[in-house]
């Protein structure tokens, strides 16, 4: 019986603008998901109970692509640690971890992880109603970090494209980092963020302006990141989350962790797709920002970025 595990991932920068060309750079979380799959007789399971397209959409995608209809069903159990609709990866590591369960499943050995991650995006991409680029489902695959640019570069990874659009991705060394996740609490939806920020740069010129200056900061958050001066990269984290306020996707909470975070911190900045979710700070001093955290309302979690990519147990 395969079991997969995926990590989740934080944004370090760049979410949204990414959806529209822009780079941005992800990475991997110590907090992970577990999908086992078996074959029954019988209809698809999930925990105990029938798959529903309703509340195992991610799981009904996969087997709709990956599993013959004439093969016998599939017995999913699945187990997380990444904490859902917290803009930490959560759906993107489900998809992983049940794609590379799956292949295994049908093709027996370790499935290839440009394979999963390709399934998983194609499954992401079936929930969320085409929106939204491959940079959480490649990261949850991948692992490490990740750096999506419109260029191929070196460490190119795989390429992925939906229409006119083309995400290259990069495999990225993580330097040693620490970051504390401040999550609100309040679920924020992806694709509903994503639609939001479609319909500012639908109405707006200036929503693209303040996009392609994200995809500024990115590139210099990239060169901060390879000098390791934490004091310019906490600086651009504080001014991203600016840009993403902006484009309307920080809620009062997330302002609310971010300012709580930033006296004890580098920087501050939503992660992920907003709306809700969750915040990171950069930081050397984990245990007092973690506690400012707390005492502003959300749940801290110190996590180490840059671990492993999927993998079968
Ligand atoms: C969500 O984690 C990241 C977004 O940029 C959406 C996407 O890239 O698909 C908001």
């Amino acid at each position: 019986m395969p079991r997969a595990s995926a990590p989740g991932k934080v944004i370090l920068l760049g979410e949204h603008a990414v959806v529209y060309g822009e780079p941005a750079l992800a990475c991997a979380i110590d907090l992970r998901t577990t999908v086992s799959a078996s074959a029954r007789d019988g209809p698809h399971r999930v925990n105990g109970q029938p798959l529903s397209d309703h509340h195992h959409a991610h799981l009904a995608h996969a087997i709709r692509a990956l599993w013959p209809a004439d093969r016998p069903g599939v017995d999913f159990t699945t187990e997380g640690r990444v904490p859902s609709a917290a803009g930490l990866g959560s759906s993107a590591a489900l998809s992983v971890a049940t794609c590379a369960s799956l292949l295994a499943l049908r093709d027996g050995g370790v499935p290839a992880e440009e394979a999963v991650a390709r399934a998983a995006y194609d499954a992401e991409w079936g929930v969320q109603g085409g929106r939204g680029s491959p940079t959480d489902t490649t990261t949850c695959a991948h692992g490490h970090g990740v750096l999506v640019d419109k260029a191929a570069r070196e460490g190119l990874l795989w390429a992925i494209e939906r229409g006119p659009r083309r995400w290259n991705l990069h495999h990225f060394d993580v330097p040693d980092l620490r970051i504390v996740v401040g999550n609100t609490g309040k679920r924020g939806r992806t694709a509903d963020q994503v639609a939001k920020v479609a319909r500012f740069v639908g109405k707006s010129g200036f929503a693209m302006e303040v996009i392609r200056e994200i995809g500024g900061l990115v590139r210099d958050g990239l060169s901060a990141l390879r000098a390791k001066d934490a004091e310019r990269l906490g600086r651009i984290f504080d001014r991203d989350h600016n840009l993403l306020t902006i484009l309307g996707v920080s809620t009062p909470e997330l302002d609310r962790l971010c300012q709580a975070a930033r006296a004890t911190s580098y920087g501050a900045k939503l992660t992920g797709s907003g709306g809700g979710g969750s915040m990171i700070a950069l930081t050397d001093k984990s245990e007092a920002t973690a506690e400012a955290i707390r005492k502003a309302g959300g749940t801290p979690y110190v996590v180490t970025p840059g671990g492993a990519g999927v993998r079968l147990e």
